[in-house]
């Protein structure tokens, strides 16, 4: 067996031995703060914001606590493998980094960044449609590690096939269709800040890269940015979809499609009865229907009515080992990181990344193996009991 992951607790104390510490701090439920001594108000809000009054985002954060772990004693877990598979993607645990987008805003090296730290921990990222950085760009940096590519569905068909062909070509492995976010919600902290990257030309390289969108300009991105700027909003923002629109996707999709915004265990099944291979339980970290239902606690009837028919992700909310724990006994197989890891690369680039990274993993790896338990299947809702 390989070195358990909570092995970089060692490391970490090793280090300072020789006066280093981590770049940032290991409890990813305090990363905001520190960052946003570093970072602009318009950025820090940009990430740390929700919709309306932030009572999701909260609502999200609450869920986990109202879920506590009943450690199991003697049962000989010293010697456990976290390890998992989700839609052939071999991951060292049940975690990916979500899609997030413009993550320059946030440090200069953004997606690149994250696509490297992602390599080195052969953790599957999920690129944003929203990247600072090209589809072909990030895949360099990510080289031969697993990654995934997430669609916000433009309203132009063609541009559409052009961006998944690109991301197939580039070798990214998965689709993952993103519901939620057809148009931006009310976010207050954005709004006060009058700040909105797109609008400034940022998180959009993928579109401004792409032959299609800009064979629709009278100039190039690079002339007349605010031309394009406009056509990207006309493209991206304010067209919904229904059920009856997927087999275009799976037509011109090989690999397979997750749909990532689902709450409602109807919607669930719909996917499903589509054939969708996978879904995503996320209300987008609070960002978009503010007063929506918590995510986690979306997540145990969605995964009891479809959990044998397609891969139950999940996000929103999730910071500690002990949350990845706690989604993966309510049924989700894998979660997706969101936040965290971004603050990280706020503070320290790549280095930060794979720091909050890494210390979400070894968390989640000595939380399995300290509650007696030695694989991720063997966690179920016997693990856990509710709290007040
Ligand atoms: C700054 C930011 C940008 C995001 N951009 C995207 C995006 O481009 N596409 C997408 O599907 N989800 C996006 N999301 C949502 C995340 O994929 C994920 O659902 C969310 O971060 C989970 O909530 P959490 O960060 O509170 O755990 C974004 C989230 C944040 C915070």
């Amino acid at each position: 067996m390989t070195q358990p992951l909570g092995g970089y607790q060692n490391e970490i104390y090793l280090h300072g031995l020789a006066d280093q510490v981590p770049p940032c701090t290991t409890d990813a439920t305090r990363l905001a703060d520190s960052a946003r001594e570093i970072l602009e108000p318009g950025p820090f809000w940009y990430v740390e914001g929700g919709a309306g009054s932030g009572a999701t985002m909260r609502a999200n954060r609450e869920a986990f606590d109202k879920w506590r772990i009943v450690p199991r004693m003697l049962r000989d877990a010293a010697a456990r493998d976290v390890s998992t598979t989700v839609l052939g993607a071999q991951l060292p645990a049940p975690v990916l980094l979500a899609p997030i987008g413009v993550q320059s805003i946030v440090h200069a090296d953004g997606e690149l960044a994250t696509a490297r730290a992602a390599s080195e921990l052969g953790v599957p990222m999920v690129l944003s449609t929203a990247s600072s950085n090209t589809i072909e760009d990030v895949a360099k940096a990510n080289g031969t590690g697993p990654r995934w590519f997430q669609l916000y569905w433009p309203n132009d068909p063609d541009l559409c096939i052009s961006l998944i062909n690109r991301a197939a070509k580039a070798g990214f492995s998965t689709l993952v269709v993103t519901l939620d976010t057809w148009s931006l919600a009310w976010r207050p902290n954005d709004l006060d800040h009058s700040y909105l990257p797109f609008l400034r030309g940022i998180g959009t390289a993928i579109p401004f890269s792409d032959p299609v969108f800009r064979s629709g300009l009278a100039d190039t991105p690079e002339n007349d940015t605010p031309m394009a700027v406009l056509k990207w909003v006309q493209t991206f923002t304010g067209s919904d979809r229904n059920w009856e629109a997927l087999p275009f996707l799976r037509e011109h999709w090989d690999g397979p499609i997750v749909l990532k915004g689902i709450q409602h265990v109807d919607d669930a099944r719909r996917a499903a009865d589509a054939g969708m291979d996978g879904i995503v339980v996320s209300n987008h970290g609070g960002r978009q229907v503010d007063g929506a239902i918590a995510s986690l606690d979306a997540l145990p009837a969605i995964a009891n009515a479809v959990g044998d028919r397609l891969e139950v992700l999940f996000d929103s909310g999730v910071r500690t080992g002990a949350d990845v724990f706690k989604a993966i006994a309510l049924g989700a197989k894998a979660v997706l990181i969101g936040r965290p890891f971004v603050w990280g690369l706020a503070h320290a680039g790549e280095a930060g990344v794979r720091h909050v990274v890494r210390s979400i993993l070894a968390e989640f790896d000595l939380t399995v193996a300290l509650s007696g338990y030695r694989s991720v299947a063997e966690l179920t809702p016997d693990a856990l009991a509710r709290g007040c």
